[in-house]
């Protein structure tokens, strides 16, 4: 048992959603919440973010949809969801007893279509926030993701802020040019978080065959591999941006997640790495703690922006 003066405060605060612990699961890797509470104790951490969901049920793409490389995974899995009717009758009402922090995560086609789901959700009392995936394409202009343009991502926050009290987190993808331009477009639009980041385009063949390793032939990289580029991204944002930043990407151990918080990330999100190991999250959680003593630390908060340049 650690002693009173050895104490260390691992709370950290999104806005108004107050986190025990600054560790969560990434959105698509942990389901809505309840698959892994058959795993372990949920409610030891921050929260999770649920897998995206669409307003219209998503079969997803052909398999396979998995190819592990030396550095990583690439996945195509198109969104696969249930869609919202089904989601609100059948998966919402299971959301009210899951002890800890629900992110549920929402795409959509076009601004209506992510007013609609937005609108819909808000009503859910058990959701503490919204995480908008913005690496979905804009049907109706030209298919270019969401998070390409500061100015789409502008209208899309100001047009939600407009009509849910949840908070809105903004799920930014590093499929760009300059990462500061969208997320302070984010910011100054209303969104209440910036998560960052989501996979990176990848493709892997099979040299024998000479086929794509996976169905949808390209996919999106998450792992060992991405985790500098989330370094750097966090890192440029969180001067750039005032409100809180979540950072993904990578994290497989407490040196990675630890090395997002001092780049400038307030809470953390891990994925494919605890698809490997589930007792991941809790390990990052005890290491964080015995990081912040080492460091004389009285909070995880006092480790976020830290870094010394
Ligand atoms: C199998 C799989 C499914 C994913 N599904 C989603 C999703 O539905 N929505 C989303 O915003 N991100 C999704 N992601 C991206 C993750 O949330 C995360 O941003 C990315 O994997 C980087 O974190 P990691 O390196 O810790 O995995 C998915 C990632 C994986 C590996």
């Amino acid at each position: 048992m650690s002693s009173a003066s050895s104490y260390v405060d691992l709370s950290i605060s999104i806005g108004k959603i107050f986190l025990k612990n600054p560790v969560m699961l990434a959105s698509g890797t942990a389901g809505f919440g309840f698959e892994f509470a058959e795993i372990f104790d949920i409610s030891q951490i921050g929260g999770i973010a649920t897998k995206t969901i669409t307003s219209e049920p998503r079969e997803g793409n052909p398999p396979p949809r998995i190819f592990e490389t030396p550095s990583g995974m690439i996945n195509s899995i198109g969104l696969a969801n249930p869609g919202i009717d089904k989601f609100m009758e059948e998966i919402a009402p299971r959301l009210k007893n899951l002890p800890t922090r629900i992110i549920l995560s929402v795409g959509g086609t076009s601004i209506d279509d992510f007013k609609y789901i937005v609108e819909t959700v808000s009503e859910i009392s058990s959701v503490d926030a919204i995480e908008l995936n913005l690496s979905c394409p804009n049907v109706k202009e030209g298919g270019i993701h969401f998070g390409r343009s500061a100015e789409t991502i502008s209208r899309l926050l100001s047009e939600l802020r407009l009509i849910t009290e949840k908070p809105l987190w903004a799920k930014l993808s590093p499929q760009v040019t300059d990462i500061v331009e969208l997320g302070t477009a984010a910011a100054d639009s209303g969104a209440d978080a910036i998560v960052v980041i989501n996979t990176l385009p990848a493709m892997a063949i099979d040299i024998e065959t000479k086929k794509p390793r996976l169905g949808a032939i390209t996919g999106g990289l998450s792992g060992n591999a991405i985790h500098p580029v989330a370094v750097s991204m966090i890192y440029a944002l969180h001067s750039a941006v005032d409100i809180p930043i979540i950072g993904v990407g990578g994290i497989s151990s407490t040196e990675d997640a630890i090395e997002l918080m001092l780049a400038g990330a307030t809470a953390l999100q891990i994925g494919s790495s605890a698809f490997a190991d589930t007792n991941l999250p809790l390990k990052i959680i005890d290491g964080i703690g015995k990081y912040c003593r080492r460091q004389r630390f009285s909070s995880a908060r006092e480790i976020v922006g830290a870094v010394e340049i």
